[in-house]
């Protein structure tokens, strides 16, 4: 293992968040592994012990932003020292357009999409810049660089992820802080199961969201999570939006 460095990765019960946790494990990372389900934070914690690190499973909601700061405190008391990486993933969608989304609706997906990474990062940042530096990836999608059908809260969310990474980046660089988004295409999660799961007619609905990409597959968790890793090292990128796609949004 490398030196002991923390990250905290929310959204890691399951999907790419989960793939993330393992993977920055075997990168030498310390994981504070958060998620709303209690089940998925320590299935989480027993595959970043399985890729021979550590984790502290942390279950909460994102929007809870008290919650999360006692978590953070906690993680600094257990693993010792500021976090150095905050991989914000958690994320819900609701599949409808403008005047099909209803103001709750609006207010669930930007407030776990978008107000969480707001206070995600406000609670972060000052503890990193303290430490001398750290570093943010943020998850977008795909959706926040073009429009997507029928996703129309999904959508702004998204766009709003990649406006605040960059204003993050902006403001941040001189004091050792780097951030960074992602936006990936349609990736085989534990989300895209259910929804095609849902589908009127699943085998269709898997064969449209395989043809947008390329090579005409969907994305893996595993995939992406090797992107955030990328991201999380590469000392010469900040403020970037980073679309890992499978050239879905090449043509
Ligand atoms: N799967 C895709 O095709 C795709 C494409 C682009 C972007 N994304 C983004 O990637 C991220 C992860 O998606 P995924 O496909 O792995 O989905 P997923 O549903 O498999 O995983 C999301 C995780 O976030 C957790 N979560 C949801 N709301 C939460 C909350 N309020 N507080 C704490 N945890 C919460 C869930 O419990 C779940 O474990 C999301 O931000 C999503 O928008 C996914």
């Amino acid at each position: 293992m490398h030196d002991a460095r923390t990250a905290i990765v929310t959204g890691a019960g399951s999907g790419i968040g989960y793939a993330t946790a393992v993977a920055l494990a075997a990168e030498g990372y310390r994981i504070v592994a958060v998620d709303i389900a209690a089940d998925g934070t320590e299935r989480a914690a027993d595959a970043v012990a399985a890729a021979g690190s550590e984790a502290l499973p942390v279950a909460l909601d994102v929007r809870d932003a008290d919650a999360f700061e006692a978590a953070v405190d906690r993680a600094e008391q257990h693993f010792g020292g500021a976090p150095e990486l905050l991989a914000n993933i958690a994320g819900i969608g609701v599949a409808a357009t403008l005047t099909e989304t209803s103001r709750e609706d609006w207010d669930a997906v930007l407030g776990v999409n978008l107000t969480a990474l707001f206070e995600t990062c406000r609670i972060v940042l000052p503890r990193m810049v303290a430490a001398g530096g750290g570093c943010i990836v943020n998850v977008s999608s795909v959706a926040g660089v073009v429009g997507v059908r029928n996703r129309a809260a999904y959508c702004a969310s998204k766009a709003g992820v990649i406006g605040l990474t960059r204003s993050i980046a902006v403001d941040y660089a001189d004091r050792g802080i780097r951030a960074n988004a992602i936006c990936p295409g349609t990736v085989a999660s534990e989300w895209i199961g259910k929804i095609l799961a849902d589908a009127p007619d699943p085998g269709a609905a898997r064969e449209a969201m395989e043809k947008r990409q390329l090579d005409g597959r969907m994305g893996t968790p595993e995939e992406v999570a090797e992107g955030i890793v990328f991201l999380a090292g590469a000392r010469f990128a900040n403020g970037s939006a980073f679309v890992m796609d499978g050239g879905m949004t090449a043509i």
